[in-house]
């Protein structure tokens, strides 16, 4: 089978562009989304197939152009009398007979994108509600440890201290989980110039030492610029995604080495809950582990929802939370052998 025989087993609209910009081949999805035969998509400028919009003409003239490498961003095309709103992304080729390709997804995306905010602010809720509750919780406990060492000090047999040990080292626990579940409230976002390339060696030094059959790959965009943001934050976010890989593969699937990259690209004109920006970083930890089990996958950012034996449930939903406070958003997609989770954070100019 050829390449292009291969797209029209694709669901997704793929379009393959010449340097001017214009479809040299179209697949099966291509016909369906446009309402028009192939023959009369070939040879059309590609920007021709939506409403006018300057953004998206200049993002495909660049990727045709290799000045740019990928971007996303949505778009409005008629299906007949049907107006229709897709997703766009023109990626940049290199050593292929074509220059770009368009992927264009279904209004789907945007419900997607509309759900991810919904479940944002769902979250939000829920963490307003977990963090007063941590609060209320907080000194009783401290009084409950207290009274418990008091009583130790007190004890004529020795042996019944095994209680008040119990007693203190779980109000300990508690206590761990009380502060993990109040942490993002109580300090500031600092704000500051970021190298984002930075982050990520910290993070891939600590799950390094702390996961050694684990391999770590990187894939950097060398023209990623520094942007505004909370270096101690972003790095706890990713730590989170990077330690949940990491701790997922390990001992899951003995046959399958387990290996997890680390993706940094500047993507144009993002959508970012609800707001349209010129350039984001997007950040993807891609894992080959077993995926996100299907009954979890609605549910993963939320607090204290895990599927890890030990685990309290709260990387992913703090993690959330940080990337949240830079107006980003963190995405995933999940199957066995290929899991991805994305943040996609705004990039601000210095
Ligand atoms: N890369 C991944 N592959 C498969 N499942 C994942 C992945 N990342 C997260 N998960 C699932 O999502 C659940 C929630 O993750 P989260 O980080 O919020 O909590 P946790 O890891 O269970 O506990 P904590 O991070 O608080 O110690 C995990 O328990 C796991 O089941
Ligand atoms: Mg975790």
């Amino acid at each position: 089978m050829t390449c292009v025989e291969s797209f029209d087993l694709l669901a997704t609209t793929v379009l393959l562009l010449n340097q001017s910009g214009e479809v040299v081949e179209a697949n099966a999805a291509a016909e369906a989304m446009f309402g028009r035969s192939r023959r009369h998509l070939i040879g059309q400028p590609a920007a021709f197939l939506f409403d006018r919009d300057t953004a998206l003409e200049q993002s495909i003239r660049q990727a045709c152009s290799g000045e740019v490498d990928d971007c996303r961003q949505f778009a409005m095309t008629r299906r007949g009398a049907e107006a229709v709103e897709v997703a766009v992304t023109s990626i940049s080729l290199t050593q292929q007979p074509w220059s770009a390709l368009i992927e264009i997804k279904d209004i789907e995306q945007r419900v997607l994108v509309d759900r991810s905010i919904r479940m944002v602010d769902e979250i939000e809720t829920q963490h307003e509600l977990l963090r007063n509750l941590a609060h209320e919780v907080k000194n009783p406990l401290g009084g409950l440890r207290g009274a418990a060492q008091l009583l130790e000090s007190e004890l004529p047999d020795p042996a019944l201290q095994e209680y008040t040990r119990v007693i203190i080292s779980e109000a300990d626990r508690l206590q761990a989980l009380v502060d993990r579940l109040a942490a993002p409230q109580r300090m500031p976002v600092q704000w500051q110039s970021v190298n984002i390339h930075e982050v990520c060696e910290r993070v891939c030094a600590l799950v390094r030492a702390e996961f050694r059959e684990v391999a770590i790959l990187r894939d950097y965009d060398a023209s990623m610029p520094e942007f505004r943001a909370d270096p101690a934050r972003l790095m706890q976010a990713l730590l989170n995604i990077v330690r949940n890989a990491a701790q997922i593969m390990t001992g899951s699937d003995p046959t399958r080495s387990p290996h997890i990259t680390i993706k940094t690209r500047v993507a144009r004109q993002v959508l970012l809950r609800h707001k349209q920006h010129r350039m984001a970083v997007v950040v993807t930890v891609i894992d080959n582990g077993p995926g996100v089990p299907i009954s979890l996958q609605d549910r993963i950012f939320h607090p204290l929802v895990t599927g890890r034996e030990g685990g309290t449930g709260l990387g992913l939903s703090l993690a959330q939370d940080f990337i949240q406070q830079h107006g980003g958003v963190i995405e995933f997609d999940s199957q066995p052998g290929h899991t991805e989770f994305r943040l996609l954070l705004p990039l601000e100019p210095l």
